[in-house]
């Protein structure tokens, strides 16, 4: 009895991490909190799993792999850097139109 109990705790203690590790897709959720703007969350499940794009389709020409590598703002990502190199109206929706604002800010 205390044997099957040992098993079944290290075969669980085995199993739960696993499975919280493969629902996580890449750096997972990255919430941006800019000061006098809404938070934004970027989703790499989203960007990954249900747009197709690669790791390599980001890192390491756009983005390092760690949050907060740079300094963004919208300035910079209006005129094409970091997210503003794919949200720019052909790859995906443009970041400078006002209808698109809440897409991103939440
Ligand atoms: C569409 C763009 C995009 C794609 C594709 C992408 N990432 Fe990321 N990734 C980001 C951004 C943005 C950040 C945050 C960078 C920052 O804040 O400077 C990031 C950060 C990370 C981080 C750091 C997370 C942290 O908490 O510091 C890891 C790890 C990561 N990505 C792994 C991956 C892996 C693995 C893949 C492929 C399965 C992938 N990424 C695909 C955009 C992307
Ligand atoms: C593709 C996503 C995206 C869209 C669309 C977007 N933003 Fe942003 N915005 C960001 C990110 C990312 C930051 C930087 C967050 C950080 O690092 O603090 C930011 C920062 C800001 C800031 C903080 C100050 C600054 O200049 O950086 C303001 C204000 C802002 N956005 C306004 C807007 C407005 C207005 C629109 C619509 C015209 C818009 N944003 C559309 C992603 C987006
Ligand atoms: C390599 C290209 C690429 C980069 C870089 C990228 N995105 Fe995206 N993103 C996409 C594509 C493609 C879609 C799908 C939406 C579409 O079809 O217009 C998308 C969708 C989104 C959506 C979903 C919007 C909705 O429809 O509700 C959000 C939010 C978003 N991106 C935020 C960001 C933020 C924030 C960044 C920067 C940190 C970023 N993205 C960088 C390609 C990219």
């Amino acid at each position: 009895m205390v044997k099957k109990i040992l098993t079944l705790a290290i075969v669980l203690g085995f199993v739960i991490p696993i499975a919280a590790a493969a629902q996580k897709v890449g750096g997972g959720d990255i919430k941006f909190t800019p000061k006098n703007a809404s938070p934004v969350t970027f989703s790499h499940e989203l960007h990954v799993k249900g747009k197709g794009i690669k790791c390599t389709g980001c890192h390491y020409q756009i983005f390092q792999m760690a949050q907060g590598s740079y300094k963004m703002d919208m300035s910079k990502i209006t005129k094409g850097d970091f997210c503003g190199k794919c949200h720019n109206g052909q790859k995906s929706f443009d970041v400078k139109g006002s209808e698109n604002c809440a897409k991103c800010h939440k």
